[in-house]
């Protein structure tokens, strides 16, 4: 890591006063200098001197789903750039009796400097956004999870030393996580495999964006349903969990449906010895990754959960300040 007198902080002025929905929204070269400026805010708040960019901002953070890493790293984020984030759970608030969200978007814009909201629907998330006058950062919804990605991306970066022709490997369900990892992969030009269950795969016109954008950043983006074949000689090997929020009840099924596509010892032999693996947490161990692999020495996961603090405060510092 840079001495701190080296670093010399860029934020990405052109996403000043801009939502973060989806990765597919921003250019390449915007996605590239988010993550270097994430390093650069981990660097110098390691060293007790991350900057005040946004004195006297608040962030609403609305959440009608679970979290431990989101909520508490954005709201510790918002906190050490001198900034301030209010926690509202849907259910709390007039949304959860039946107010339009769009009349939520248009109140909230007359108290706060942005909004991160968790959501079932993109679609709500999105209109959320149509109607505030401020930015709308996705917090994670049915289809994406921008931030999470943001800090795989981070990650990869600090201890590979490089993105652009590393060869990336998401093997499980084709959801929110597999989604933003896969377009902002493709913006770094990463190599990346996905393997999934028949009937698991990712959205058709998702992977199709994404392989534009891949093309135009010289990498590949390849589906297929065979595991070995994704994580061959992979440097990062990725999964996430076989059931989403939302989807319990389909639990029973999922875990027939995936038992062959655990991340184990025997599967991670097919990638590069050096190979990281990576997990967007929370994780449930003996199913869609063995304690062997999470728990052992090629696992970045904790670092992977920390960045998650890094890059939004790369994202909030550009959006905001
Ligand atoms: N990875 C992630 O978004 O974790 P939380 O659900 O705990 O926020
Ligand atoms: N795909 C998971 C990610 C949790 C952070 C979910 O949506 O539940």
């Amino acid at each position: 890591m840079k001495l701190l007198e080296e670093v010399q902080l860029k934020l990405v002025s052109s996403l000043k006063g801009k939502d973060l929905l989806t990765l597919l929204d921003y250019t390449s070269e915007e996605v590239q200098n988010l993550v270097k400026l994430a390093t650069q805010l981990k660097t110098i708040t390691k060293a007790g001197k991350c900057p005040k960019l946004l004195d006297g901002k608040m962030l609403g953070m609305i959440f009608e789903k679970h979290s431990t890493r989101t909520r508490i790293s954005f709201e510790v984020g918002m906190n050490q750039l001198g900034g301030k984030a209010m926690f509202l759970h849907s259910r709390d608030l007039q949304i959860g009796r039946g107010e339009p969200i769009s009349d939520t978007g248009k109140v909230l814009s007359g108290y706060l400097d942005a909004i991160m909201i968790r959501a079932n629907s993109h679609k709500m998330v999105k209109e959320l956004a149509e109607n505030a006058t401020i930015p709308v950062i996705n917090g994670l919804t049915d289809l994406y999870h921008p931030c999470q990605a943001l800090a795989d991306l981070e990650t990869i970066a600090e201890n590979k030393g490089n993105l652009k022709g590393l060869k990336i490997a998401y093997v499980g369900d084709g959801n929110n996580v597999a989604h933003s990892l896969v377009i902002a992969a493709a913006h770094v030009g990463m190599n990346v495999a996905i393997a999934t269950p028949s009937g698991y795969e990712c959205n058709s016109d998702i992977i199709v964006k994404a392989q534009e954008i891949a093309k135009a950043n010289g990498s590949t983006i390849t589906v297929t349903n065979n595991p070995v074949e994704a994580v061959a000689n992979a440097d990062v090997v990725y999964t996430d969990v076989w059931t989403s929020m939302g989807q319990e009840e389909e639990s029973a099924k999922r875990l027939v449906d995936f038992k062959d596509y655990q991340i184990n010892d025997k599967l991670v032999a097919h990638a590069k010895p050096d190979y990281m693996f990576l997990h967007c947490l929370p994780a449930h161990r003996e199913e869609e990754v063995a304690s062997s692999v999470i728990d052992g020495p090629n696992s970045f996961v904790f670092e992977q959960a920390e960045n998650r603090l890094h890059a939004q405060k790369a994202v909030l510092a550009s959006i905001l300040a």
